[in-house]
């Protein structure tokens, strides 16, 4: 018995102690380049990115923006999150009509800096090289140099060094995210800190075309297919196994 209190009063340490370290993490969020497929006039959207959202692969990110110059400890209220980001096929919509601004909308921090998004799993696809799986953000606080960036997630076997775009930082720590089924297994749920300060300019690369091709050009825009019947031929993610 009293072996197995103890095996059982060190795991439990061992968690504390690891979400400690997690939460006492206060690093700033890097920058990284804004791509060829941000729109101005993104509708304000509340927390459905995309409208008509499926009931798979869809991802709840859950987060908190917080000043770094408080030790991150306090929440900035009322930020602009500008977010884009392509369908399961890699693709990204027009916004050239009122009703294509599938997954392009402007969402709002709350009074203590938390937001929540509800969205689609993004997809990549193959065009001689492929990007990770990313999600794109142009952050503005009042006070705060705005941030550029983009959102990756953890495991992606596209993750720098193996990213076709090699400007971009999908290898920084402060971009990327795990995600975990907790409601259901076709519920993708990640959370990340965005961490701003008022002190550092963080860089602002506009850099709109990349070396090697890694998007398709928006005119191809197609809408996901919401019949259960073709979800096996979207493109989501795959994960390296162990
Ligand atoms: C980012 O958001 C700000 C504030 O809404 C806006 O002024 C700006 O045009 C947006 N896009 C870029 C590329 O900066």
């Amino acid at each position: 018995m009293p072996v197995i209190l103890f095996v059982l009063v060190s795991f439990i340490l061992s968690i504390h102690q690891q979400v400690r370290s997690q939460s006492s993490t206060c690093t700033l969020t890097e920058p990284d380049i804004l791509g060829p497929y941000w729109l101005d006039g993104a509708p304000k959207k509340t927390d459905d990115l995309c409208d008509n959202l499926p009931t798979f692969d869809v991802l709840i990110l859950t987060g908190r923006i917080v000043d770094f110059d408080s030790k991150c400890k306090r929440g900035i209220k009322n930020v602009n999150l500008d977010v884009w980001q392509a369908n399961y096929n890699g693709v990204y919509s027009s916004g050239r009509s009122s009703n294509d601004w599938f997954c392009r909308g402007v969402l709002h921090s709350d009074d203590n800096g938390y937001f929540k998004i509800f969205t689609l799993f993004p997809g990549r696809y193959d065009d001689g090289g492929y990007r990770p799986a990313h999600i794109h953000f142009n952050i503005t606080a009042s006070g705060y140099p705005q941030l550029i960036t983009q959102l990756y997630f953890e495991k992606d076997v596209y993750l720098a060094p193996f990213d076709s775009c090699e400007q971009c930082h999908s290898d920084s720590e402060s971009l990327i995210t795990s995600v975990r089924h907790v409601h259901d297994i076709k519920t993708f749920e990640g959370n990340w800190q965005i961490v701003l300060s008022k002190k550092f300019h963080p860089r602002i690369v506009t850099k709109t075309s990349l070396s090697r091709g890694s998007y398709i050009d928006v005119k191809q825009h197609t809408m996901p297919n919401h019949d259960r019947t073709s979800s096996r031929e979207h493109n989501t993610m795959k994960f390296r196994q162990g």
